[in-house]
């Protein structure tokens, strides 16, 4: 028995194929083309461009595995969290979907949270209104391009369009569900009063599972484009971020992950809806029920380096890759960059400062500094705002005592070191350093029965591969330099202006 999970990125989908025992039997990434941005702040993707590479990545890690679509017992999935994707009567696409990272919708959050109350938002949903969250970019295509919202029949999440693609259900999980602003965390469950009060039709929305149960099965059409067999089951999954923490076993208060992909987030289970009162850290359900999870999230981390390598180049292409010929200038530079600071606010910022009209920026550069220092600026950087959610951590008594590395920032070994650093803790990574896919994978082997629990699989599968010590010099360097990385935010505001920042 098999068991495939589908990660839909936002720079690529990932299938991945899990054995009973747990152990990755094969994987392929195919990418998406890069968002668009025609605008400051906007963020749209095609979402049959996550289709196509849907198709291809099931087909590519099927052949990786040496299996038949028939060998896969369970489909899970899970994904880029928040997107709005707008289907019409024929349940076509009504216009390109507004991703997580896209922050256009500043003013439909102020209109929002005048009408429903600040506090009452954070009682109904657990959070404030950001533009992130799903619901305000359905309200700004409704204000902005009422032409296209009368045609608007049915709404989706990101994962839940490809899902819908392979099964003809519309469903989606409460933990990709928690991002919409429409859900009641608290209860698992679409929230009837925000839908009365945001005006939206309950019949527009997908059917709300929980992660591991059973929502379709792969349909004759799904089948043709991915070469799995038509009748496998397909569960709910989850959010890429609650997919991700059970794929690196976050599943129980105490051990708490640092995942740096094209976003950053640092993530903590919890037992109880754990609420920040000023709404920094987002409050969701978890992908195991009974569970919830408080996460902060930077917008800008992987894509910072990834938007220094695109807009400035790597230097000389000699056959390596280009981020590792650019951490290797990197770790060329001591520890706080000699004073160079980066502040990632690219797509403006969530944790902590709730702003999305944040602006990036590299600051104290001299005649001295290299590529090697503004990259190490920007490793920093991220590693700094990350740090940000660990200081809300300790204020609201959310405990750390063991913290594991995900994404693209556990696969380099200075970025590892750096995190350490910064947050002045010992830092670990799995030995199945997969995040989202394997996670997916593992709520499809619960659902299937494999497991009894997510908890139980976790237990079984996850390993930690190596453990990264803090240097007790650098972590003084570096403590200093956070002190300086936190004026930046403030004194950026001075100069960049904008409106008052979206905390309540
Ligand atoms: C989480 C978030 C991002 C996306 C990226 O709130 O917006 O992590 O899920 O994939």
């Amino acid at each position: 028995m098999y068991f495939l999970g589908i990660d839909v990125g936002t720079g690529g989908t990932r299938a991945l194929i899990l054995d009973e025992a747990g152990a990755i039997a094969g994987a392929a990434t195919a990418e998406h083309a890069p968002f668009a941005s025609p605008e400051i702040g906007w963020a749209e993707q095609e979402p049959e461009d996550w289709w196509r590479a849907a198709g291809i990545a099931v087909r590519r890690a099927l052949d990786e595995a040496r299996l038949g679509g028939d060998a896969i017992a369970c489909v899970g999935f899970s994904g880029q969290m928040h997107g709005a994707v707008l289907l019409d009567a024929a349940d076509a696409v009504v216009r390109p979907a507004l991703i997580w990272c896209d922050v256009r919708t500043e003013a439909q959050c102020r209109a929002l949270t005048a009408r429903v109350g600040a506090e009452r938002l954070i009682r109904l949903t657990c959070n404030p209104a950001l533009p992130n969250f799903t619901l305000t970019k359905f309200l700004w295509v409704r204000e902005r391009e009422p032409e296209n919202w009368r045609r608007v029949r049915s709404v989706m999440l990101p994962k839940d369009y490809v899902r819908f693609r392979l099964t003809g259900e519309r469903a989606i999980d409460v933990a990709d569900a928690s991002g919409t602003l429409l859900c009641d965390v608290a209860a698992r469950s679409w929230s009837r009063e925000m839908l009365e009060a945001a005006e939206i039709d309950p019949a527009l929305l997908p059917k709300l599972y929980e992660s591991q149960e059973v929502c379709g099965r792969v349909n004759a059409a799904g089948a043709l484009a991915t070469g799995l067999k038509a009748g496998i089951p397909v569960v709910a999954g989850a959010g890429d971020q609650a997919a991700g923490a059970a794929g690196m076993g976050i599943v129980a208060p105490g051990v708490v992950s640092a995942t740096i992909g094209t976003s950053g987030v640092v993530f903590a289970a919890t037992d109880r809806p754990a609420l920040d009162a000023r709404g920094r850290l987002h409050t969701f359900c978890h992908a195991v029920p009974g569970r919830w999870h408080v996460m902060g999230v930077t917008q800008a981390a992987g894509l910072s380096l990834r938007w220094f390598r695109d807009r400035f180049g790597a230097g000389r292409d000699d056959g390596r890759d280009p981020y590792e010929r650019l951490t290797e200038e990197a770790a060329q530079v001591p520890p706080g960059a000699d004073g160079l600071l980066w502040a990632p606010y690219l797509m403006g910022e969530r944790t902590p400062h709730l702003d999305p009209d944040a602006r990036g920026a590299l600051v104290g550069l001299t005649a001295s500094h290299t590529r090697g220092h503004v990259v190490r600026a920007i490793l920093e950087g991220v590693a700094f705002s990350l740090k940000d959610t660990f200081t809300l951590f300790a204020e609201m008594g959310t405990p750390v005592h063991k913290i594991r590395l995900g994404g693209g920032g556990a696969r380099s070994p200075l970025w590892r070191q750096i995190q350490a650093d910064v947050y002045g803790h010992e830092v670990e990574t799995v030995a199945a350093e997969e995040g989202a896919a394997y996670g997916a994978a593992i709520l499809a082997a619960v659902g299937a029965g494999r497991w009894r629990s997510v908890d139980a699989a976790c237990a079984e599968v996850v390993r930690v591969a190596g453990v990264i010590a803090p240097r007790p010099e650098a972590v003084a360097r570096l403590a200093e330099q956070y002190q300086v990385y936190r004026r930046l935010y403030p004194a950026l505001r001075q100069v960049f202006g904008g409106q008052s920042p979206m905390a309540p």
